[in-house]
């Protein structure tokens, strides 16, 4: 039989909880599967499981910290409590007849059932025991008993077990997990959406060598693209220069001056639902592109500029039907200045982020506040540019 096809995952946050069985191992096949889908996947493990594999494996497979101490923090938050609320979805594997005894009973005496308490989204367990252990009417009655409560039971399957001996038990395939994973998280409340997002610095060049740019990483714009992949949309990423790597499912349209960009998202726009303007787009360009390299002189050098096109201006004017969110990052009277960026503009909703104290950016935090057209605003308070990023898809989704 094939396997079954990855499912697209990208961006989507899965949990892998791991216990204290045999087929622990099988569990890093499965993280590395996750992440060839598109997943962001974290860890969390109980102490048995760390006796057969360790979470050095899974902190290499994962690219993040594992948790496997309830009584763990991360720079004073606590560690499952965030865990829990990062994923979108917790999927116990292998789970073993004592972490499902654990689930059914609601116990929180680790870091995998005590994470797995707070987690909102779906709650998928893959058992992988000795056979009578899995036929015993204390596993059958736990496992009804999370089924009642809406769990998905992905397997076990029959064969061969650690013990030698044949039955039903064993973990089912990795691949079938994720696939499991997949249809448990469904495709994303953006599903069927086309959502285009710029990203980074424009450089302006002043003649073959040198060029002007700003301190932008992109790394909010990336962060944007996705997370709305992850919740199904058809993302465009129009960039300019940034040391990012391409998120998984997005197309990535590379440019390079402010008027690259916007012809770039003007020959995409009519596609978009909704547009995101996250780019620092250079205002003023070199008025002439000198096409040798200048020599330097004895004295003071004047470089005359001329305006850019303002992108999000002339997409505000024009008669894009869509969301069209800006950015507006300010070192002062923040309110003031994104306020009057939204009526000049004419968008729907301003991002606005104050730069002046170390954040914004280059970094991974930011402090965010949307105003919208209505008059309305809020304060998203600070945070990762990747969860900050998963609040603005919930404010501006088309209805
Ligand atoms: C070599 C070995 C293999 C084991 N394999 C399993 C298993 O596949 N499934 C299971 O439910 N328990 C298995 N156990 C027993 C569990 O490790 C034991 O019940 C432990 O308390 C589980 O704790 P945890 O679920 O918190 O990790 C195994 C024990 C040993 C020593």
């Amino acid at each position: 039989m094939s396997p079954p096809a990855l499912p697209r995952l990208s961006g989507r946050r899965v949990l892998v909880g791991v216990s204290g069985s045999i087929a622990a191992y099988k569990a890093a096949d499965l993280v590395r599967q996750l992440r060839h889908a598109g997943a962001e996947v974290r860890v969390v493990m109980t102490r048995g499981a760390t006796a057969f594999v360790t979470p050095l494996t899974f902190e290499a497979l994962s690219a993040h910290p594992v948790l496997d101490s309830a009584l763990q923090t991360d720079q004073g938050a606590i560690g499952h409590v965030e865990l829990a609320y990062w994923a979108e979805a917790l999927v116990v594997a292998p789970a073993t007849a004592q972490v499902l005894a654990k689930l059914a009973a609601g116990l929180a005496d680790d870091a995998l059932t005590t994470t797995a308490l707070s987690v909102n989204g779906p709650l998928l367990v893959a058992p992988a025991m000795e056979s009578r252990m899995w036929h015993h009417p204390a596993t059958q009655h736990n496992v009804a008993t999370l089924r009642d409560r809406g769990a998905v039971v992905v397997g076990p399957a029959r064969g061969d077990l650690a013990s030698g001996r044949a039955g039903d038990g064993r973990l089912v395939e990795p691949a079938d997990i994720v696939a499991a994973v997949g249809a448990a998280l469904g495709p994303g409340d953006y599903a069927g959406r086309v959502v285009l997002v710029t990203a980074g610095p424009t450089a302006e060049d002043l003649d073959p060598v040198r060029y002007l740019t700003n301190r932008s990483s992109g790394k909010m714009g990336y962060a944007l693209a996705q997370a709305a992949a992850g919740r199904g949309a058809e993302v465009v990423l129009i960039h300019g220069p940034t040391a990012l790597p391409a998120p998984a499912g997005v197309e990535m349209v590379a440019v390079r001056s402010a008027q690259q960009m916007h012809d770039a998202v003007f020959a995409r726009r009519d596609r978009a639902d909704v547009i995101i303007m996250a780019a620092a787009v250079a205002d003023y360009r070199p008025a002439a592109v000198s096409e040798q390299k200048r020599k330097k002189g004895d004295g003071p050098l004047t470089i005359a500029f001329e305006r850019t096109p303002d992108i999000l201006a002339a997409l505000g004017a024009s008669d894009f039907a869509g969301t069209l969110v800006g950015f507006a990052a300010e070192t002062e009277n923040i309110e003031a200045y994104a306020k009057d960026k939204l009526a000049r503009k004419q968008c729907d909703v301003i991002c606005a982020n104050d730069v002046s104290a170390g954040q914004g950016f280059g970094a991974e935090d930011n402090h965010l506040r949307l105003f919208f057209k209505d008059g309305r605003d809020l304060d998203l308070g600070r945070g990762r540019k990747a969860a900050l990023a998963q609040r603005i898809l919930d404010e501006v989704r088309p209805a």
